[in-house]
């Protein structure tokens, strides 16, 4: 008898993307009490048309680990609020000076400045009053808001974009007449930036990928051994996603990606394509995407849609 063959991902992210957006909507909805302008813009960067990839990992987690993908759904509501406010503080004068996102204008260009400013701090506080009132037993509420709070926080996300902000290549000395020494140090300075580049994507991004999976893994039961499976997973695709998005700065199309390409290298960011070339980058990509399939057979067939939605984040082109 012929099996039917699992549903395409792409069809099934269509899904996971449609459910997910019904349930923002009704997270982001204000009374009254919140003036219209703020509401406006909250709504403007959290509904805007992005991929959804954090809150697809949660839902996909809660699966692989035997979990309900309707139990999940506040996790994933709070993961994207937190993503979307990141992208509203990226965007502005003072960090990235962006005018473009989601192919549309960046919150502080489409509204102003102090409206963006705080449409983010909304978001984010939102984030944790999702976890705090629609996750029960509130034991797991409190494991989850502590999770999501240290992975945005300080030594995570918020500190990983400190990072990027402080990041400047350090420049080894020119290539050419090199002595034995100068050409010791040019390695040095390399391995040095490659180490630097690694530890702020891991936070900048990585942080919110491990978090969005490792919501799922902790709603569903998931043990120690899922958890730890889910932990390393997330790091390598976190780690990919990162260098696909840097990648994609310096040779996505502009139509696709809905953001200006070309940024990093103006800014003078560190970034893979930057410092290792944009053949080795990719391939250093897809080595991750690669080891981090492997893992998933701790989760036999459960983890399926997650290896689909690797092996997406390194194929994308947006
Ligand atoms: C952009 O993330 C910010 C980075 C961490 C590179 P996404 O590419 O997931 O953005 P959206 O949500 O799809 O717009
Ligand atoms: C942003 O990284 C990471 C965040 C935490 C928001 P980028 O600055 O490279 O993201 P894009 O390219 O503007 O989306
Ligand atoms: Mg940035
Ligand atoms: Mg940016
Ligand atoms: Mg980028």
């Amino acid at each position: 008898m012929a099996v039917s063959p699992p549903m395409a991902f792409t069809e099934q992210a269509k899904m996971l993307h449609d459910q997910i957006d019904e349930a923002l909507q009704a997270e982001l909805s204000f009374s009254r009490a919140c003036p219209s302008p703020l509401s406006d813009a909250i709504r403007y960067a959290g509904l805007g048309p992005g991929k959804r990839l954090r809150p697809i990992l949660v839902l996909l987690a809660a699966e692989a680990c035997g979990g309900i993908r309707e139990d999940a759904m506040p996790a994933a509501v709070a993961v994207e609020c937190i993503h979307a406010y990141s992208l509203v503080h990226d965007d502005l004068p003072a960090m990235d000076d962006d005018d473009l996102r989601r192919g549309r204008l960046t919150c502080h260009r489409k509204f102003d400045e102090p409206t963006a400013i705080l449409a983010g701090d909304a978001l984010l506080t939102r984030a944790f009053e999702i976890l705090a009132t629609r996750i029960q037993p509130a034991e797991i509420a409190i494991q989850c808001i502590t999770l999501l709070a240290r992975a945005a926080g300080a030594e995570g996300m918020v500190g990983g974009q400190m990072q990027d902000l402080m990041s400047t290549a350090i420049s080894p000395p020119k290539m050419g007449s090199r002595s034995g020494t100068q050409a010791v140090a040019v390695d040095m300075a390399v391995a040095e930036n490659e180490r630097n580049l690694e530890a702020m994507h891991r936070s900048k991004t990585g942080a919110l990928f491990v978090a969005s999976l490792q919501l799922g893994g902790t709603i569903a039961g998931a043990t120690e051994s899922d958890q730890g499976v889910l932990r390393t997973f997330g790091e390598k695709i976190g780690l990919a996603f990162q260098i696909v998005d840097d990648l994609l700065d310096v040779a996505g199309n502009e139509q696709q990606i809905g953001k200006r390409v070309g940024k990093d290298d103006a800014l003078g960011k560190l970034t893979f394509p930057g410092l290792l070339g944009t053949e080795q980058s990719k391939q250093r990509a897809k080595e991750m995407i690669f080891d981090a399939c492997g893992l998933l057979e701790h989760f036999g067939q459960r983890g399926t849609p997650l290896r689909e939605l690797a092996n997406y984040i390194v194929e994308r082109d947006s």
